[in-house]
């Protein structure tokens, strides 16, 4: 039977803040977990030159492999083969290529409740049995070692994604050490999405590779590197696996976009205008944190990194959908509902995104401190 494939709510309160603004209406968009920003200069900069020499066939860029794998040395101090770096067109086909490369349909895959809504949707259509174990502030809404070494029998494979969609949570260092462990002695194939890594608070997220060496870690150009729509990804493979997911990658969109390539490799460099995205992030964060609970919203998940706050609204809602809508209606705030990620108590939360400029987040919290206080009188 074809899997049943659930919307994402989020893109039905991006339709509307559309509908709105086409009406004059002013919107601040934290709904998608995008950046506002583009892609780096340098990226942009090599991506005109190649536009007008370059042919752009079907190609896996060999200088964007090496190039990750110096990236790997810098960021974690690990030594990889760049032949281990699948080039995907995203993290979203790495996810595809990550669980078709490990199971077979029917097998059951551990994953956190709330957690990134593509998980359990992927899994599905390929098959497979999402076990969505709920994790609450005791575990930092993140999955934990106990949670594997609890199910019973073993799943035959875990997703962990630190920091984490919606929350914006990272497991520590020691937390990830045990799961690893435990998914080493009860055979579960670990896959880690990493896709968030570079946009960290507190200390910085370490990748799973350093301890789960046969882990599938997912990549992406989308988030730190601000490239979005440029749709460029990887998959870091362990290196017997790396050449089967690679033909499994030709076979479902041969490869990804070759001016991308070129651009991501530039992009990979391009530190000092990163580092001043995630700088604005901060400051977007504290804002936030420092707003939010003076309006009564001060249930909120460690935002450790990324760029999402998720607040818990159940004094306001059961329905975060109708009240996302509400909200996005009367203020011009536009955010994604919990339901996207949690569809048992996602009903109760809200996720913002503050991958905006701070202009908008002291704009959104003004919007946001008038619509209470009129809610209030
Ligand atoms: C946790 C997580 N993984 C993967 C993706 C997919 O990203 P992309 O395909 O743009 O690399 C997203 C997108 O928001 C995400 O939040």
């Amino acid at each position: 039977m074809p899997a049943v494939i659930d919307p994402f709510y989020a893109m039905e309160i991006n339709r509307l803040a559309h509908r709105l603004k086409a009406e004059g209406r002013s919107v601040i968009h934290m709904e998608y977990g995008q950046p506002s920003t583009g892609a780096p200069a340098a990226a942009i900069a090599v991506a005109h030159r190649v536009l007008d020499t370059d042919s752009m066939g079907y190609w896996e860029s060999p200088e964007l492999q090496a190039g990750l794998a110096r990236h790997y040395r810098r960021s974690y101090g690990f030594d990889i083969d760049p032949g281990r770096f699948v080039l995907t067109c995203g993290a979203s086909p790495a996810l595809v290529l990550a669980l078709a490369a490990n199971f077979t349909a029917g097998d059951r895959v551990a994953l956190a409740r709330p957690g990134y809504v593509a998980y359990r949707n992927v899994l599905k259509a390929l098959h497979l049995v999402p076990i969505e174990i709920a994790c609450g502030a005791e575990t930092r809404y993140q999955l934990a070692a106990a949670h594997l070494e609890a199910l019973d029998p073993a799943p035959k494979g875990a997703i962990v994604a630190s920091p984490a969609n919606p929350t914006g949570t990272i497991i520590e260092a020691a937390e990830l050490e045990k799961i690893a462990g435990i998914c080493r002695d009860r055979g579960i194939a670990v896959i880690s999405d990493e896709i968030y890594h570079g946009l960290s608070y507190v200390e910085p997220a370490q990748s799973m590779l350093r301890f789960a060496p046969g882990a599938f870690v997912i990549g992406s150009f989308s988030k730190y590197f601000s490239m979005v729509g440029w749709r460029l990804g990887w998959l870091l493979a362990p290196a017997d696996r790396a050449d089967r997911a690679r033909a499994f990658a030709g076979n479902m969109f041969l490869t990804a976009p070759s001016l991308s390539q070129h651009a991501g490799l530039m992009a990979l460099d391009a530190h000092d205008e990163l580092e001043a995205h995630v700088r604005v992030y901060r400051r977007n964060r504290d804002l936030l944190l420092q707003a939010l609970p003076r309006l009564g919203l001060d249930r909120i998940a460690p935002p450790d990194g990324a760029f999402y706050v998720y607040v818990d609204v159940r004094h306001l809602t059961d329905d975060s959908l109708a009240f996302c809508k509400t909200l996005l209606v009367e203020t011009g705030v536009a955010t994604a509902p919990g339901i996207d990620f949690d569809p048992v108590d996602g009903r109760h939360h809200i996720r913002l995104s503050f991958a905006v400029s701070t202009a908008e987040t002291e704009d959104a919290i003004a919007r946001l401190e008038r619509w209470f206080a009129a809610r209030s009188r």
